[in-house]
Protein backbone atom coordinates (compact mmCIF):
# COMPACT_ATOMS: atom_id res chain seq x y z
CA UNK A 1 0.00 0.00 0.00
CA UNK A 2 2.58 2.91 1.01
CA UNK A 3 4.41 1.49 -2.07
CA UNK A 4 1.64 1.84 -4.32
CA UNK A 5 0.58 5.31 -3.17
CA UNK A 6 4.12 6.29 -3.51
CA UNK A 7 4.48 5.18 -6.94
CA UNK A 8 0.82 7.16 -7.61
CA UNK A 9 1.81 10.22 -6.06
CA UNK A 10 5.24 9.73 -8.18
CA UNK A 11 3.93 9.29 -11.08
CA UNK A 12 1.16 12.03 -10.60
CA UNK A 13 3.75 14.91 -9.97
CA UNK A 14 6.58 13.24 -11.82
CA UNK A 15 8.73 13.36 -9.19
CA UNK A 16 10.99 10.06 -8.16
CA UNK A 17 10.10 9.04 -4.97
CA UNK A 18 10.97 5.60 -4.25
CA UNK A 19 9.19 5.45 -0.82
CA UNK A 20 6.63 6.69 0.91
CA UNK A 21 4.38 6.61 3.85
CA UNK A 22 0.98 5.63 3.08
CA UNK A 23 -1.73 7.48 1.35
CA UNK A 24 -2.12 10.77 3.93
CA UNK A 25 -5.78 12.11 4.23
CA UNK A 26 -6.51 15.25 2.19
CA UNK A 27 -9.20 17.70 1.86
CA UNK A 28 -10.06 21.29 0.19
CA UNK A 29 -11.92 24.21 1.21
CA UNK A 30 -12.17 27.79 1.12
CA UNK A 31 -13.73 28.78 4.07
CA UNK A 32 -12.36 26.85 6.93
CA UNK A 33 -10.00 23.95 7.77
CA UNK A 34 -9.21 21.60 10.67
CA UNK A 35 -6.48 18.95 10.41
CA UNK A 36 -6.14 16.98 13.54
CA UNK A 37 -5.20 13.34 14.71
CA UNK A 38 -9.23 12.17 15.47
CA UNK A 39 -12.02 12.80 13.58
CA UNK A 40 -14.99 13.50 15.39
CA UNK A 41 -12.32 16.42 16.98
CA UNK A 42 -11.86 17.93 13.68
CA UNK A 43 -15.06 17.99 13.26
CA UNK A 44 -15.97 19.50 16.38
CA UNK A 45 -13.56 22.18 15.04
CA UNK A 46 -15.65 22.63 11.60
CA UNK A 47 -19.00 23.14 13.54
CA UNK A 48 -17.74 25.89 15.82
CA UNK A 49 -17.00 27.88 12.40
CA UNK A 50 -19.84 26.91 10.67
CA UNK A 51 -21.72 28.28 13.61
CA UNK A 52 -19.58 31.79 12.42
CA UNK A 53 -16.66 31.39 15.43
CA UNK A 54 -12.72 32.28 13.62
CA UNK A 55 -9.84 29.88 13.68
CA UNK A 56 -9.20 29.94 17.53
CA UNK A 57 -12.96 29.55 18.88
CA UNK A 58 -12.30 26.18 16.31
CA UNK A 59 -9.10 25.15 17.48
CA UNK A 60 -9.95 25.68 21.34
CA UNK A 61 -13.32 23.58 20.46
CA UNK A 62 -10.80 20.73 18.99
CA UNK A 63 -8.60 21.03 22.21
CA UNK A 64 -11.49 20.15 24.36
CA UNK A 65 -12.93 17.05 21.92
CA UNK A 66 -9.51 15.78 21.66
CA UNK A 67 -9.38 15.43 25.38
CA UNK A 68 -12.55 13.63 24.87
CA UNK A 69 -11.53 11.71 21.97
CA UNK A 70 -8.22 11.21 21.65
CA UNK A 71 -7.22 10.25 25.55
CA UNK A 72 -3.83 9.34 24.55
CA UNK A 73 -2.65 12.72 24.31
CA UNK A 74 -5.78 15.38 24.45
CA UNK A 75 -6.20 16.47 27.69
CA UNK A 76 -7.44 19.10 30.23
CA UNK A 77 -4.62 17.39 32.99
CA UNK A 78 -1.18 18.48 30.67
CA UNK A 79 0.28 21.51 28.30
CA UNK A 80 1.19 22.92 25.51
CA UNK A 81 1.83 25.92 23.10
CA UNK A 82 -1.06 27.47 20.89
CA UNK A 83 0.65 29.70 17.90
CA UNK A 84 -1.89 31.87 16.80
CA UNK A 85 -1.05 34.21 13.46
CA UNK A 86 -4.09 36.09 12.62
CA UNK A 87 -5.17 37.48 9.22
CA UNK A 88 -3.77 40.89 10.13
CA UNK A 89 -0.36 39.64 10.53
CA UNK A 90 0.09 39.90 14.40
CA UNK A 91 1.23 36.40 15.78
CA UNK A 92 1.94 35.19 19.71
CA UNK A 93 2.29 31.88 20.74
CA UNK A 94 -0.06 31.29 23.77
CA UNK A 95 2.38 29.14 26.18
CA UNK A 96 0.49 26.84 28.64
CA UNK A 97 3.14 24.35 29.28
CA UNK A 98 2.60 22.62 32.48
CA UNK A 99 5.16 23.93 35.86
CA UNK A 100 6.77 21.92 38.64
CA UNK A 101 4.75 21.94 41.50
CA UNK A 102 6.28 24.36 44.58
CA UNK A 103 7.40 21.55 46.13
CA UNK A 104 9.40 20.01 43.61
CA UNK A 105 13.21 19.37 44.18
CA UNK A 106 16.15 19.16 41.33
CA UNK A 107 16.53 15.46 43.12
CA UNK A 108 13.15 14.38 43.49
CA UNK A 109 13.63 11.38 41.06
CA UNK A 110 17.01 10.09 42.54
CA UNK A 111 17.64 7.91 45.34
CA UNK A 112 20.17 8.32 48.02
CA UNK A 113 22.82 6.86 45.41
CA UNK A 114 22.44 9.46 43.58
CA UNK A 115 20.61 7.12 40.99
CA UNK A 116 17.48 7.26 39.07
CA UNK A 117 14.90 5.58 40.58
CA UNK A 118 13.09 3.82 37.67
CA UNK A 119 9.77 5.32 36.41
CA UNK A 120 8.99 7.58 39.29
CA UNK A 121 9.33 10.17 36.52
CA UNK A 122 7.11 9.24 34.39
CA UNK A 123 4.05 7.14 36.25
CA UNK A 124 2.37 8.20 39.51
CA UNK A 125 1.48 11.32 41.09
CA UNK A 126 5.45 12.93 41.45
CA UNK A 127 5.62 12.71 37.45
CA UNK A 128 3.09 15.86 36.98
CA UNK A 129 3.17 18.66 36.50
CA UNK A 130 0.95 21.64 36.92
CA UNK A 131 -1.74 21.37 33.99
CA UNK A 132 -1.63 24.43 31.89
CA UNK A 133 -3.89 23.15 29.26
CA UNK A 134 -7.42 24.67 30.49
CA UNK A 135 -5.66 28.45 31.46
CA UNK A 136 -3.88 28.39 27.58
CA UNK A 137 -7.26 27.54 26.07
CA UNK A 138 -8.92 29.99 28.14
CA UNK A 139 -7.13 32.77 27.18
CA UNK A 140 -6.71 31.95 23.84
CA UNK A 141 -10.44 32.61 23.49
CA UNK A 142 -10.50 35.69 25.33
CA UNK A 143 -7.86 37.49 23.76
CA UNK A 144 -8.24 36.24 20.38
CA UNK A 145 -11.48 34.22 19.91
CA UNK A 146 -15.14 35.08 19.49
CA UNK A 147 -17.15 32.78 21.30
CA UNK A 148 -17.68 32.11 25.13
CA UNK A 149 -16.29 28.46 26.52
CA UNK A 150 -19.86 27.25 26.95
CA UNK A 151 -20.22 27.50 23.58
CA UNK A 152 -16.61 25.89 22.13
CA UNK A 153 -17.23 23.43 25.18
CA UNK A 154 -20.50 22.32 23.68
CA UNK A 155 -19.11 19.38 21.33
CA UNK A 156 -16.66 18.08 23.53
CA UNK A 157 -19.40 18.09 26.10
CA UNK A 158 -21.61 16.11 24.25
CA UNK A 159 -18.93 13.58 22.92
CA UNK A 160 -18.07 12.91 26.52
CA UNK A 161 -21.89 12.43 27.77
CA UNK A 162 -23.37 10.41 24.68
CA UNK A 163 -20.30 8.76 23.69
CA UNK A 164 -18.68 7.99 20.46
CA UNK A 165 -17.96 5.42 18.56
CA UNK A 166 -14.34 4.21 19.59
CA UNK A 167 -12.16 3.42 16.22
CA UNK A 168 -10.06 0.71 15.58
CA UNK A 169 -6.97 2.74 16.36
CA UNK A 170 -8.39 3.58 19.76
CA UNK A 171 -9.40 0.26 20.55
CA UNK A 172 -5.80 -0.95 19.78
CA UNK A 173 -4.21 1.81 21.16
CA UNK A 174 -6.19 1.55 24.71
CA UNK A 175 -5.16 -2.33 24.41
CA UNK A 176 -1.40 -1.81 23.73
CA UNK A 177 -1.72 0.87 27.05
CA UNK A 178 -3.51 -1.64 29.36
CA UNK A 179 -0.81 -1.85 31.02
CA UNK A 180 -0.31 2.04 31.89
CA UNK A 181 -3.82 2.41 32.52
CA UNK A 182 -4.33 -1.46 34.88
CA UNK A 183 -2.24 0.30 37.71
CA UNK A 184 -4.67 3.22 38.43
CA UNK A 185 -8.42 2.04 39.48
CA UNK A 186 -10.08 4.74 37.75
CA UNK A 187 -8.47 4.92 34.36
CA UNK A 188 -9.01 1.36 34.10
CA UNK A 189 -12.49 1.43 35.26
CA UNK A 190 -13.09 4.52 32.59
CA UNK A 191 -10.61 3.28 29.68
CA UNK A 192 -10.69 -0.39 29.80
CA UNK A 193 -14.27 -1.40 30.84
CA UNK A 194 -13.47 -2.54 34.19
CA UNK A 195 -10.79 -5.38 32.72
CA UNK A 196 -12.66 -5.48 29.30
CA UNK A 197 -10.84 -4.28 26.14
CA UNK A 198 -13.54 -1.71 24.05
CA UNK A 199 -13.84 -3.17 20.85
CA UNK A 200 -14.04 -1.02 17.72
CA UNK A 201 -17.15 0.52 17.33
CA UNK A 202 -18.39 0.56 20.91
CA UNK A 203 -19.19 3.64 22.58
CA UNK A 204 -17.00 5.20 24.90
CA UNK A 205 -18.93 7.53 27.48
CA UNK A 206 -16.98 9.51 30.12
CA UNK A 207 -19.97 10.90 32.53
CA UNK A 208 -17.20 12.25 34.96
CA UNK A 209 -15.52 14.12 32.53
CA UNK A 210 -18.51 15.56 30.78
CA UNK A 211 -19.32 16.83 34.30
CA UNK A 212 -15.67 18.39 34.58
CA UNK A 213 -16.84 19.91 31.45
CA UNK A 214 -19.84 20.97 32.60
CA UNK A 215 -18.81 22.75 35.79
CA UNK A 216 -15.72 24.77 33.45
CA UNK A 217 -18.37 25.83 30.93
CA UNK A 218 -20.85 27.22 34.10
CA UNK A 219 -18.35 28.43 36.31
CA UNK A 220 -15.11 29.21 34.09
CA UNK A 221 -11.74 28.36 34.19
CA UNK A 222 -11.33 29.64 37.64
CA UNK A 223 -13.25 26.26 39.11
CA UNK A 224 -10.36 24.23 37.52
CA UNK A 225 -7.21 26.87 39.33
CA UNK A 226 -9.22 28.47 41.85
CA UNK A 227 -12.22 26.56 43.09
CA UNK A 228 -14.22 23.30 43.65
CA UNK A 229 -12.25 21.11 41.13
CA UNK A 230 -8.84 22.41 42.46
CA UNK A 231 -10.04 21.00 46.06
CA UNK A 232 -10.68 17.87 44.68
CA UNK A 233 -7.57 17.79 42.49
CA UNK A 234 -5.12 18.45 45.68
CA UNK A 235 -7.30 16.20 47.71
CA UNK A 236 -6.72 13.32 45.83
CA UNK A 237 -2.73 14.17 44.85
CA UNK A 238 -2.60 14.00 48.63
CA UNK A 239 -4.07 10.39 48.70
CA UNK A 240 -2.11 9.52 45.70
CA UNK A 241 1.55 10.71 47.26
CA UNK A 242 1.84 13.90 44.85
CA UNK A 243 2.80 17.17 45.68
CA UNK A 244 0.19 19.55 44.30
CA UNK A 245 -1.16 22.53 46.40
CA UNK A 246 -3.90 25.12 45.76
CA UNK A 247 -1.33 27.42 45.72
CA UNK A 248 0.28 25.66 42.86
CA UNK A 249 -2.69 25.81 40.50
CA UNK A 250 -3.94 29.43 42.13
CA UNK A 251 -0.39 30.62 41.04
CA UNK A 252 -0.45 29.16 37.57
CA UNK A 253 -0.37 31.23 34.49
CA UNK A 254 -0.71 30.43 30.96
CA UNK A 255 1.74 33.30 29.33
CA UNK A 256 1.67 35.56 25.62
CA UNK A 257 5.38 34.82 24.39
CA UNK A 258 6.53 36.27 21.20
CA UNK A 259 7.28 34.00 18.30
CA UNK A 260 10.49 33.29 16.93
CA UNK A 261 10.51 34.11 13.17
CA UNK A 262 13.61 33.51 10.66
CA UNK A 263 13.42 33.36 6.99
CA UNK A 264 14.16 30.38 4.52
CA UNK A 265 14.49 30.90 0.58
CA UNK A 266 12.57 34.28 1.08
CA UNK A 267 9.29 32.41 3.62
CA UNK A 268 8.95 33.68 6.63
CA UNK A 269 8.92 30.84 9.55
CA UNK A 270 7.09 31.54 13.00
CA UNK A 271 7.54 28.99 14.97
CA UNK A 272 7.50 28.58 19.16
CA UNK A 273 9.76 30.09 21.71
CA UNK A 274 11.54 28.38 24.39
CA UNK A 275 10.32 26.80 26.50
CA UNK A 276 10.34 24.88 23.55
CA UNK A 277 13.47 24.53 21.99
CA UNK A 278 11.95 23.27 18.13
CA UNK A 279 11.85 26.82 16.87
CA UNK A 280 15.44 27.41 18.01
CA UNK A 281 16.12 24.06 16.70
CA UNK A 282 14.41 24.47 13.41
CA UNK A 283 15.44 28.18 12.35
CA UNK A 284 19.66 26.90 13.54
CA UNK A 285 18.89 24.03 11.38
CA UNK A 286 17.12 25.77 8.42
CA UNK A 287 20.09 28.56 8.53
CA UNK A 288 22.41 25.94 8.09
CA UNK A 289 21.10 23.95 5.46
CA UNK A 290 20.07 27.35 3.61
CA UNK A 291 23.27 27.68 1.08
CA UNK A 292 24.35 23.76 1.39
CA UNK A 293 21.07 22.24 -0.33
CA UNK A 294 19.58 23.45 -3.76
CA UNK A 295 16.39 22.87 -5.02
CA UNK A 296 17.78 20.47 -7.62
CA UNK A 297 19.20 18.17 -5.12
CA UNK A 298 17.07 15.06 -4.12
CA UNK A 299 15.23 14.62 -0.95
CA UNK A 300 16.30 11.01 -0.99
CA UNK A 301 19.79 11.54 -2.16
CA UNK A 302 22.20 10.33 0.93
CA UNK A 303 24.36 13.35 0.55
CA UNK A 304 21.22 15.53 1.25
CA UNK A 305 20.17 13.11 4.15
CA UNK A 306 23.93 13.22 5.74
CA UNK A 307 23.86 16.83 5.72
CA UNK A 308 20.27 17.38 7.38
CA UNK A 309 21.95 15.17 9.72
CA UNK A 310 24.88 16.89 10.32
CA UNK A 311 22.61 20.18 11.00
CA UNK A 312 20.37 18.48 13.46
CA UNK A 313 23.07 16.96 15.35
CA UNK A 314 24.53 20.74 16.17
CA UNK A 315 20.71 21.86 16.64
CA UNK A 316 20.51 19.41 19.32
CA UNK A 317 23.93 19.56 20.86
CA UNK A 318 22.88 23.33 21.46
CA UNK A 319 19.34 22.21 22.87
CA UNK A 320 21.52 20.26 25.25
CA UNK A 321 23.79 23.26 26.17
CA UNK A 322 21.41 26.01 26.64
CA UNK A 323 17.97 25.39 26.40
CA UNK A 324 15.12 25.84 29.31
CA UNK A 325 12.46 27.67 30.15
CA UNK A 326 13.87 31.41 29.85
CA UNK A 327 11.79 32.59 32.85
CA UNK A 328 14.49 30.64 34.80
CA UNK A 329 17.72 30.53 32.40
CA UNK A 330 19.57 32.88 30.18
CA UNK A 331 19.25 31.72 26.31
CA UNK A 332 21.12 33.42 23.85
CA UNK A 333 18.27 32.56 21.48
CA UNK A 334 18.67 35.48 19.02
CA UNK A 335 22.55 34.12 18.83
CA UNK A 336 21.31 30.51 18.30
CA UNK A 337 18.96 31.23 15.16
CA UNK A 338 21.34 34.02 13.50
CA UNK A 339 22.74 33.20 10.24
CA UNK A 340 26.28 34.14 11.00
CA UNK A 341 26.38 31.52 13.99
CA UNK A 342 24.61 28.80 11.63
CA UNK A 343 27.85 29.79 9.02
CA UNK A 344 30.15 29.16 11.45
CA UNK A 345 28.23 25.85 12.63
CA UNK A 346 28.34 24.85 8.92
CA UNK A 347 32.49 25.25 8.63
CA UNK A 348 33.18 21.97 10.34
CA UNK A 349 30.22 19.81 8.90
CA UNK A 350 32.36 17.57 6.47
CA UNK A 351 30.56 16.45 3.08
CA UNK A 352 31.98 13.37 3.06
CA UNK A 353 32.20 12.26 6.94
CA UNK A 354 29.72 12.24 9.52
CA UNK A 355 30.93 13.64 12.76
CA UNK A 356 30.66 12.01 15.95
CA UNK A 357 28.70 13.68 18.55
CA UNK A 358 30.49 13.52 21.44
CA UNK A 359 33.91 15.33 19.58
CA UNK A 360 31.39 17.98 17.93
CA UNK A 361 32.94 21.06 18.25
CA UNK A 362 30.51 24.28 18.08
CA UNK A 363 31.33 28.18 17.84
CA UNK A 364 29.91 30.09 21.35
CA UNK A 365 26.79 32.00 20.25
CA UNK A 366 27.67 34.42 22.11
CA UNK A 367 30.24 35.55 20.03
CA UNK A 368 27.35 36.29 17.32
CA UNK A 369 24.88 39.15 17.51
CA UNK A 370 22.31 38.86 15.03
CA UNK A 371 22.35 41.02 12.02
CA UNK A 372 19.48 43.82 12.27
CA UNK A 373 18.88 43.26 8.80
CA UNK A 374 17.28 39.98 10.13
CA UNK A 375 14.29 39.86 11.17
CA UNK A 376 15.54 36.90 13.30
CA UNK A 377 15.06 35.24 17.15
CA UNK A 378 13.47 37.17 20.11
CA UNK A 379 14.12 40.53 18.56
CA UNK A 380 11.47 40.36 16.57
CA UNK A 381 8.73 41.08 19.03
CA UNK A 382 5.79 42.71 16.91
CA UNK A 383 4.13 40.50 14.71
CA UNK A 384 4.01 35.42 15.36
CA UNK A 385 0.41 8.35 20.61
CA UNK A 386 1.65 11.40 22.75
CA UNK A 387 1.64 14.49 22.09
CA UNK A 388 -1.08 15.64 18.96
CA UNK A 389 -0.77 18.53 16.97
CA UNK A 390 -3.89 20.01 15.01
CA UNK A 391 -3.83 22.86 12.72
CA UNK A 392 -6.75 25.16 11.82
CA UNK A 393 -7.48 28.17 9.48
CA UNK A 394 -10.51 30.37 8.55
CA UNK A 395 -12.11 31.73 5.59
CA UNK A 396 -10.51 35.01 6.61
CA UNK A 397 -7.22 33.52 7.18
CA UNK A 398 -6.52 33.25 10.55
CA UNK A 399 -4.32 30.54 11.74
CA UNK A 400 -3.48 28.50 14.30
CA UNK A 401 -0.66 25.61 15.17
CA UNK A 402 -1.58 23.76 18.50
CA UNK A 403 0.77 21.16 20.15
CA UNK A 404 -0.25 19.96 23.18
CA UNK A 405 0.36 16.65 25.32
CA UNK A 406 0.42 14.79 28.64
CA UNK A 407 3.74 14.23 27.30
CA UNK A 408 3.59 10.25 26.70
CA UNK A 409 0.54 8.10 25.86
CA UNK A 410 -1.75 8.55 28.42
CA UNK A 411 0.95 10.43 30.60
CA UNK A 412 1.17 9.18 34.04
CA UNK A 413 -1.60 6.76 33.68
CA UNK A 414 -3.91 8.23 36.74
CA UNK A 415 -7.73 9.80 35.97
CA UNK A 416 -7.85 12.42 38.83
CA UNK A 417 -10.33 10.51 40.57
CA UNK A 418 -13.97 11.68 40.17
CA UNK A 419 -12.84 14.55 37.33
CA UNK A 420 -12.45 11.97 34.62
CA UNK A 421 -9.15 13.21 32.89
CA UNK A 422 -5.69 11.93 32.43
CA UNK A 423 -2.51 13.27 34.21
CA UNK A 424 0.51 14.21 32.68
CA UNK A 425 4.19 12.59 33.43
CA UNK A 426 5.51 15.92 32.10
CA UNK A 427 7.97 16.24 34.72
CA UNK A 428 10.49 13.68 32.75
CA UNK A 429 11.14 16.53 30.45
CA UNK A 430 13.40 18.02 33.02
CA UNK A 431 17.13 17.23 33.40
CA UNK A 432 15.90 14.53 35.81
CA UNK A 433 19.82 13.30 36.57
CA UNK A 434 22.57 16.20 35.17
CA UNK A 435 24.24 14.67 32.19
CA UNK A 436 22.13 11.58 31.66
CA UNK A 437 19.57 11.21 29.18
CA UNK A 438 15.60 11.70 30.30
CA UNK A 439 13.41 8.35 30.47
CA UNK A 440 11.22 9.29 27.67
CA UNK A 441 13.00 10.76 25.16
CA UNK A 442 16.76 9.65 25.67
CA UNK A 443 17.87 13.41 25.47
CA UNK A 444 20.61 14.45 27.55
CA UNK A 445 20.10 18.11 28.87
CA UNK A 446 21.72 21.04 31.03
CA UNK A 447 21.62 22.15 33.97
CA UNK A 448 19.88 25.19 32.82
CA UNK A 449 16.59 22.43 32.72
CA UNK A 450 16.70 20.80 36.28
CA UNK A 451 13.64 21.13 38.81
CA UNK A 452 12.55 24.02 39.93
CA UNK A 453 9.81 25.33 41.75
CA UNK A 454 7.37 27.04 38.98
CA UNK A 455 9.70 26.04 36.30
CA UNK A 456 8.00 25.19 32.76
CA UNK A 457 10.28 21.64 31.57
CA UNK A 458 12.06 21.91 27.92
CA UNK A 459 9.71 20.79 25.23
CA UNK A 460 10.12 20.47 21.52
CA UNK A 461 6.84 20.88 20.63
CA UNK A 462 7.02 23.25 17.43
CA UNK A 463 3.61 24.45 16.35
CA UNK A 464 4.86 26.58 13.09
CA UNK A 465 3.44 28.97 10.42
CA UNK A 466 5.09 29.89 7.18
CA UNK A 467 4.91 32.90 5.90
CA UNK A 468 4.87 33.86 2.31
CA UNK A 469 3.87 37.06 0.32
CA UNK A 470 2.91 38.53 3.95
CA UNK A 471 0.46 35.85 3.96
CA UNK A 472 0.00 32.81 5.61
CA UNK A 473 1.08 29.77 3.82
CA UNK A 474 1.46 26.47 5.67
CA UNK A 475 0.19 26.06 8.99
CA UNK A 476 1.90 22.71 10.48
CA UNK A 477 3.16 21.27 13.47
CA UNK A 478 3.95 17.11 14.82
CA UNK A 479 4.03 14.96 17.95
CA UNK A 480 6.58 12.64 18.73
CA UNK A 481 9.35 14.39 21.44
CA UNK A 482 12.29 15.82 19.76
CA UNK A 483 11.41 14.00 16.44
CA UNK A 484 9.41 17.11 15.79
CA UNK A 485 12.27 19.04 15.13
CA UNK A 486 13.10 16.20 12.40
CA UNK A 487 9.89 15.78 10.85
CA UNK A 488 8.79 19.51 10.72
CA UNK A 489 12.44 20.62 9.42
CA UNK A 490 12.20 17.74 6.61
CA UNK A 491 8.80 18.36 5.21
CA UNK A 492 9.80 22.00 5.24
CA UNK A 493 12.98 21.45 3.31
CA UNK A 494 9.86 19.16 0.78
CA UNK A 495 7.69 21.82 0.15
CA UNK A 496 9.67 24.85 0.75
CA UNK A 497 12.76 24.06 -1.26
CA UNK A 498 12.18 20.47 -3.10
CA UNK A 499 8.78 21.95 -4.27
CA UNK A 500 7.26 18.93 -3.64
CA UNK A 501 2.94 18.71 -3.27
CA UNK A 502 2.02 19.18 0.56
CA UNK A 503 0.74 15.54 0.88
CA UNK A 504 3.97 14.41 -0.79
CA UNK A 505 6.17 16.46 1.31
CA UNK A 506 5.03 14.92 3.75
CA UNK A 507 4.28 11.37 2.70
CA UNK A 508 8.17 10.91 1.91
CA UNK A 509 10.18 9.25 4.34
CA UNK A 510 11.81 10.92 7.51
CA UNK A 511 14.75 10.10 9.76
CA UNK A 512 15.92 11.85 13.13
CA UNK A 513 19.37 12.39 14.93
CA UNK A 514 19.16 13.83 18.15
CA UNK A 515 23.09 14.50 18.75
CA UNK A 516 23.01 11.97 21.70
CA UNK A 517 22.59 9.14 21.08
CA UNK A 518 24.60 9.35 17.93
CA UNK A 519 22.25 7.49 15.94
CA UNK A 520 20.71 7.89 13.01
CA UNK A 521 17.29 6.46 13.50
CA UNK A 522 15.66 5.89 9.41
CA UNK A 523 12.00 5.35 9.45
CA UNK A 524 11.65 1.38 9.07
CA UNK A 525 11.19 -0.45 5.36
CA UNK A 526 10.92 2.77 3.98
CA UNK A 527 15.18 3.02 2.75
CA UNK A 528 16.66 0.79 0.01
CA UNK A 529 19.97 -0.68 0.95
CA UNK A 530 21.56 1.25 -1.19
CA UNK A 531 20.49 4.88 0.51
CA UNK A 532 21.26 2.47 3.80
CA UNK A 533 24.43 1.40 2.82
CA UNK A 534 25.44 4.78 1.67
CA UNK A 535 25.10 6.16 5.10
CA UNK A 536 26.90 3.99 7.11
CA UNK A 537 29.63 4.44 4.43
CA UNK A 538 29.59 7.95 5.50
CA UNK A 539 30.22 6.92 8.97
CA UNK A 540 26.58 7.18 10.41
CA UNK A 541 25.60 4.60 12.97
CA UNK A 542 22.43 3.92 11.37
CA UNK A 543 19.49 1.78 13.23
CA UNK A 544 15.53 2.50 12.24
CA UNK A 545 12.25 2.99 14.22
CA UNK A 546 8.67 2.94 12.72
CA UNK A 547 8.05 5.98 12.48
CA UNK A 548 9.05 10.32 12.97
CA UNK A 549 6.42 12.51 13.65
CA UNK A 550 3.01 12.80 12.58
CA UNK A 551 2.69 15.82 10.31
CA UNK A 552 -1.12 17.89 10.44
CA UNK A 553 -0.73 20.52 8.15
CA UNK A 554 -2.46 23.09 6.15
CA UNK A 555 -1.72 24.84 2.87
CA UNK A 556 -3.37 28.12 2.15
CA UNK A 557 -3.15 29.23 -1.22
CA UNK A 558 -2.06 33.07 -0.57
CA UNK A 559 -3.81 34.90 -3.43
CA UNK A 560 -7.45 32.98 -3.54
CA UNK A 561 -7.22 31.85 -0.33
CA UNK A 562 -7.92 28.28 -1.39
CA UNK A 563 -7.06 25.70 1.32
CA UNK A 564 -5.94 22.27 1.26
CA UNK A 565 -5.29 20.08 4.62
CA UNK A 566 -3.11 17.23 4.91
CA UNK A 567 -3.20 14.74 7.90
CA UNK A 568 -0.21 12.33 7.96
CA UNK A 569 -1.25 8.61 7.43
CA UNK A 570 1.43 7.37 9.73
CA UNK A 571 -0.79 7.41 12.70
CA UNK A 572 -4.33 8.38 10.34
CA UNK A 573 -5.50 11.51 11.42
CA UNK A 574 -8.25 13.70 10.03
CA UNK A 575 -8.87 16.55 7.46
CA UNK A 576 -12.20 18.85 7.35
CA UNK A 577 -12.99 21.69 5.18
CA UNK A 578 -15.98 23.59 4.63
N1 LIG B 1 6.62 16.06 26.19
C1 LIG B 1 7.40 16.12 25.04
C2 LIG B 1 7.78 17.50 24.67
O1 LIG B 1 7.19 18.45 25.15
O2 LIG B 1 8.70 17.66 23.92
Amino acid sequence: MRRLFAFLLSFSLLVPVPTAAQAPETARAQQGMVVADELFAAEAGIEILRQGGNAVDAAVAVAFALAVTHPAAGNLGGGGFMLIRLADGRAVMIDYRETAPAAARWDMFLDQEGNLVPERSTQGWLAAGVPGTLAGLDLALREYGTMTLNQVLEPAIRLADDGFPVSDRLARSLQENAETLRRDPESESIFLHDGLFYEPGELLKQKHLARTLRRIAQKGAREFYQGSITREFVEASKKGGGLFTLADFRNYRAVVRQPLRGTFHGYQVITAPPPSSGGVALLETLNMLEPLLAPEDLPSEPQTLHLVTEALRRAFADRARYLADPDFAEIPVAALVDKGYAAACRRNIDPAHASVSTELKLPNPLDFSHSPSEPAGAAALHESENTTHFSVVDAEGNAVANTYTINNSYGSGITVDGLGFLLNNEMDDFTTKPGEPNRLFGLVQSDANQIEPGKRPLSSMTPTIVVRDGETFLVLGSPGGPRIISALLEVLLHRLLFSDDLALAIARPRFHHQWLPDTLFLEEGLYTGEQIAALRALGHQVDFRETVGQINAIERDPSTGELYGVADARRGGAARGR
